[in-house]
């Protein structure tokens, strides 16, 4: 068996990040040896050929990669002729219908017992990207469709009545001590009160799944109010299943409360596709610092959700944990206090493995 891992830097920190995540794929014992396929896509490369997502990419990682990792890339605030962004292009390209992205405080670390993970809907809602614009007597009027199916909302709500069952699991096996410890729950984040028909088919559609996990609790909660339990009592919150965009900032918002975007991994997820990414994009502040201090741990981690999604349960344990070691070391980056760069953490995760 081996291991062939489509490698999408893009732009910004994306390059250096991934690279930290590679150095650690191939110090991990458990798992065969690594081989990386360097991929393009991104702001960069569309301002070099007219092309943000090249056909090559896809037919490479469909054809040769048992899996990728993405950085990320730059997406221009304002309208630029021809771009669209390319992790959006990639996830309806190759199906990753799924956004898993596992929030979690170290123990012994950090003051408050953070342990969710965020189920997000990746294919639809607003990033279907319809919008149109015209001119009316009063000035112009913006619209955008967002489009919410049966089809989409069942699929995520069954990965994640699957995932809370894995991480009630995990929990037991580890002992209730650490994040929550009831029976495993599933909350599904909407704002049906308002949009009663496509956040209603959503929460429905959900709803329906759960008929089909008797075990799992289902709580369900108006996105705004998530949001301010999210800052008040993050402790009592582990399953949340949420829209595209609903997923896109209460992940944000959730990362606030452990630390750093640069500590949130998550995976993309298809049926018959793995691709890892940090949740944080290209950082564009801190991009050109030499020696650069962007924090590889989100990409580490993502590195290891891949591997645990394909089923490289144990490996991807020990890169967490060492993970967390060397935050509870303060062996990290300045956005944590920390004052190594990002290839001196690298090297801290490394010697741990
Ligand atoms: P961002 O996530 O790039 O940065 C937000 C803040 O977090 C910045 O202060 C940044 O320095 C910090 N940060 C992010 N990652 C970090 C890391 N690894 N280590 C240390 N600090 C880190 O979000 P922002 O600034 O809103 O967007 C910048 C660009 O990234 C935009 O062009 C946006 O479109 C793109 N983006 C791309 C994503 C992707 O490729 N999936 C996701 C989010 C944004
Ligand atoms: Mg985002």
């Amino acid at each position: 068996k081996t291991l062939r891992i489509g490698v999408i830097g893009g732009d910004g920190v994306g390059p250096v990040v991934l690279q930290a995540a590679q150095r650690v794929l191939e110090a991990v014992p458990g798992i065969p040896k690594p081989s990386f396929v360097p991929l393009q896509a991104g702001f960069e490369h569309f301002q070099k050929t007219g092309t943000a997502l090249p056909r090559e990419t896809v037919d490479a990682l469909k054809s040769e990669c048992t899996a990728a990792m993405f950085g990320a890339v730059s997406s221009p605030s304002h309208k630029v002729a021809g771009y669209s962004s390319p992790i959006v292009a990639l996830r309806k390209e190759m199906d990753l219908y799924a956004n898993v992205r596992p929030v979690k405080s170290v123990e012994g670390h950090d003051p408050r017992v953070v342990d969710m993970t965020i189920v997000r809907e990746n294919t639809e809602c607003l990033y279907v990207k319809q919008e149109t614009i015209e001119d009316t007597a009063t000035g112009r009027v913006a619209r955008a469709t967002r489009q919410i199916s049966e089809r989409a909302s069942t699929r995520i709500g069954r990965m994640a009545f699957e995932i809370a069952l894995a991480a009630a699991e995990v929990k037991k096996q580890r002992g209730g001590s650490y994040g929550w410890t009831g029976a495993p729950t599933v909350t599904i984040v909407h704002k049906s009160n308002v949009l009663s028909v496509t956040d209603g088919l959503f929460r429905e559609s959900v709803r329906a799944v759960a008929k089909e996990y008797p075990t799992v609790e289902v709580n369900e909660q108006i996105v705004d109010s998530l949001v301010y339990r999210l800052f008040r009592e993050p402790e009592k919150l582990s399953t949340l299943v949420c829209p595209n965009l609903y997923g896109d900032i209460v992940s944000d918002g959730a990362a606030a409360l452990v630390g750093s975007l640069g500590l949130v991994p998550s995976v993309n997820v298809g049926d018959s596709f793995i691709m890892g990414e940090p949740v944080h994009g290209s950082a564009p502040d801190i991009a050109d610092r030499v020696p650069s201090i962007a924090n590889p741990l989100a990409s580490i981690r993502s590195a290891a959700l891949m591997l645990e999604f394909m089923g490289y349960v144990e490996p991807a344990a020990k890169i967490y944990d060492a993970v967390d070691e060397s935050i509870r070391q303060g062996k990290v980056t300045p956005d944590l206090g920390g004052k190594l760069s990002t290839e001196e953490v690298t090297e801290v995760v490394r010697k741990q493995l």
